[in-house]
């Protein structure tokens, strides 16, 4: 039995439909619970069973009773894939008298997360195997301006996971940090629109997912990331605003992708 958090999203939609084709048993959990009953029916189309156990991660209560649930009603997961997720575009002076954000961000991508994989991880350590896979951000490492609230929620789950994982290892379970790079799906849109260049598709990503769960890898990163969080470390305050004009030129380019195809459409 495989849990999968964020399953309504983009990402978590392909994972899921993915893991059917295999016959997979899904816990699949989220907040929007007609779109969770939707996707376990789609599940089983697809030759996979699928339970539904919404949840909102921000909710510390509710993430202790979703996992004690789980592990009474489920059973003890071979797997954790963990992509609920929750971004905010946001720069500096504009996030002044909006410290909520931080609250929000750090509950749903890095306290929700970490609580329920807390909780889930001894009886998973206990029976001796098992793997926990967690999608952060490639941007992680490489602090940006803008996205301070999000790469900060999204770094305290990553620092944590490396930092358990030594210990998970030693009972038996593997625990695997995919740093995704750009997605079009609806959280990159408001910022990068719809179909942003570059950009993965739904399915490259979960297939990044699925070799973090498939493999004994510890880190799925893109090159440039990994480089840019060295950089980061040596020449801090050059890299972030290197990282702030990258961010920007993107945002650019997909303004221009848009107009020229409303252009073309006209
Ligand atoms: N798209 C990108 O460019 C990109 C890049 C790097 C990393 N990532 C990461 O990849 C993961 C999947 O993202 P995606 O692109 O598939 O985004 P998405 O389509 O927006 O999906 C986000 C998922 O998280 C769930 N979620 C959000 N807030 C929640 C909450 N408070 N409690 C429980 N579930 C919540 C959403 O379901 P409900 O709304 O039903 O709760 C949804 O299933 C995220 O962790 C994201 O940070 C994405």
């Amino acid at each position: 039995m495989i849990v999968l958090t964020g399953a309504t999203g983009g990402i978590g939609t392909a994972v899921a439909t993915a893991l059917a084709d295999r016959g997979e048993h899904l816990v699949l959990t989220a907040r929007d619970e007609p779109r969770l009953q939707a996707l376990a029916e789609r599940v089983r189309a697809l030759g996979g069973s699928a339970v539904v156990r919404p949840c909102d991660l921000r909710d510390q209560d509710a993430v202790a009773e979703l996992a004690a649930y789980i592990l009474a009603e489920d059973g003890v997961p071979e797997a954790v894939l963990s992509l609920a997720g929750h971004s905010i575009h946001r720069g500096l002076t504009a996030s002044f008298g909006r410290p909520h954000d931080l609250v929000r961000l750090s509950g749903t991508n890095m306290l929700g997360p970490a609580t329920l994989i807390l909780a889930v991880l001894e009886p998973m350590c206990a029976a001796g195997h098992g793997r926990i896979v967690a999608v952060t951000s490639a941007a992680t490492r490489i602090p940006t301006p803008a996205w301070a609230a999000y790469g900060s929620s999204k770094a305290g789950l990553d620092t944590w996971l490396r930092a358990i994982r030594p210990d998970a290892a030693a009972h038996g379970v593997g625990v695997a940090i995919v740093e995704m790079p750009l997605v079009a799906t609806t959280m990159a849109a408001p910022t990068y629109g719809a179909a942003p260049r570059g950009a993965l598709t739904a399915h490259q990503a979960a297939q990044r997912v699925l070799r973090a769960l498939d493999s004994r890898r510890s880190l799925i990163s893109p090159g440039w990331a990994r480089l840019g969080a060295v950089l980061s470390q040596a020449a801090p305050t050059l890299a972030a605003r290197a990282a702030g004009a990258g961010g920007r030129a993107a945002q650019r380019l997909s303004r221009r992708t848009r107009q020229h195809r409303q252009g073309q459409v006209r």
